[in-house]
């Protein structure tokens, strides 16, 4: 397959865990005879030094045009960087908040799992990990609460804030879709969170993820309200394969998941939109105090890159290999220094990058 893909390197270690990871694209796209081209643009804080704003409609353009955009990460210290001297509409996260938009990426994927070579970092119990865990929260990106009209007002001269918690049908049916479509390709069981005991939009909710279910039969699909899947994830996460929430429980609950694990800097995440076109990036930030100093963990992004092959290609053959290569390298006992541990092998960004290709 002939396949155009955009990177963002970003700032800090975005340049870094880029490069590792669109060598590994390459090797992929040798090993299995397809042909990736790559176009790297600048957003964040790099495309404000150069352009003077976090990202330019041209560089969105040739993102908009691609079937897949990889990002590093945006941002530097905000103490230190200039860049956070500037208005908030021209600092580096803007150009995040400007391509998410601009790409309609209303479905945001964040696997949380547990490599056995890492558990001793997972705060969990081992009873509680007896047989691991591997689950991906499904979170609704752009509706909601958070994009509900707000205000505050004097009410009888009492002072008073509302928000508004809105979500339509079609809002509700699209990102179900994307839901089901990742729980058949994976263990094929999907819990819907919400809280239908008290909210009617839950109660939209829970009924549009039923009915989507029926073109589904092969998903198993069933209900858990939000207050409990909060425990459930501590208590039990290996019950889970995919959730699908609203964008607010998905907030809170993502970073729950991602914290059970015990090494972010491993975290993958995609953001998705009705057509194939997805953004891929790892869930940690730009790390500038490590940044040029080949410490960096590439794996997220190298994960990140898997989970592109597979949202955005429908190449799962091909996400399968490079998520075993990652596991390998753990196995054989190679370690950034973010997840080295007594006993096993030091290595820097660029020869575990080269170790995951080689496997
Ligand atoms: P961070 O995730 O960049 O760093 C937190 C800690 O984890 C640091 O000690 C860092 O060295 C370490 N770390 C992160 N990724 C690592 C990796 N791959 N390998 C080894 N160690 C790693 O979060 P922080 O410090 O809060 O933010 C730094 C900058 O990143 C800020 O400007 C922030 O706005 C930005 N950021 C950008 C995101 C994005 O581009 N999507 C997401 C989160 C933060
Ligand atoms: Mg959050």
């Amino acid at each position: 397959m002939e396949k155009k893909i955009v990177l963002i390197p970003g700032d800090g270690i975005g340049p870094e865990i880029v490069r590792e990871a669109k060598a590994v694209l390459a090797h992929v796209a040798e090993k299995f005879g397809h042909t990736f081209s790559f176009t790297e643009i600048d957003m964040g804080g790099c495309s404000i030094d150069r352009y003077g704003e976090p990202l330019t409609d041209e560089n969105l353009q040739k993102a908009k045009e691609s079937d897949a955009v990889l990002l590093g990460a945006v941002g530097g210290n905000a103490e230190t960087s200039p860049w956070y001297k500037l208005a908030p509409s021209l600092r580096p996260e803007a150009g995040l908040l400007k391509i998410r938009k601009e790409l309609g990426l209303f479905a945001n994927l964040r696997p949380a799992f547990l490599y056995p070579e890492l558990a001793a970092a997972c705060p969990l119990k081992p009873e509680q990990l007896a047989n691991g865990f591997d689950l991906v929260i499904v979170r609704e990106l752009t509706g909601g609460l958070y994009f509900g009209e707000r205000h505050t007002e004097k009410v009888n001269s009492v002072e008073t804030a509302v928000d508004t918690l809105v979500y339509t049908e079609p809002e509700i049916r699209r990102i179900a879709i994307k839901a089901f479509e990742a729980a058949t390709k994976r263990r094929k069981s999907l819990i819907s969170v919400d809280k239908a005991n008290v909210l009617d939009t839950s109660r939209l909710w829970r009924r549009v993820m039923e009915e989507v279910g029926k073109d589904y039969p092969d998903v198993k699909l069933s209900h858990m309200l939000v207050d409990n899947a909060a425990m459930q994830l501590v208590y039990n996460p290996g019950q889970f394969d995919v959730i699908v929430t609203e964008n607010t429980f998905g907030d809170i609950l993502s970073d729950e998941a991602s914290m059970v694990t015990g090494s972010i800097g491993m975290l993958p995440s995609a953001s998705l939109n009705e057509t194939k076109l997805g953004l891929y990036e790892p869930s940690h930030g730009s790390a500038p105090d490590i940044a040029g100093q080949d410490k960096a963990n590439p794996l997220a992004t190298i994960l990140s890159a898997a989970m592109l092959l597979r949202y955005s290609f429908d190449m799962e053959t091909e996400a399968r290999a490079v998520e075993s290569a990652v596991a390998a390298v753990l196995r054989d006992g190679y370690r950034t220094p973010d997840i080295y541990t007594e006993g096993t092998k030091k290595v820097g960004t660029r020869e575990m990058g080269a170790l995951v290709r080689e496997r």
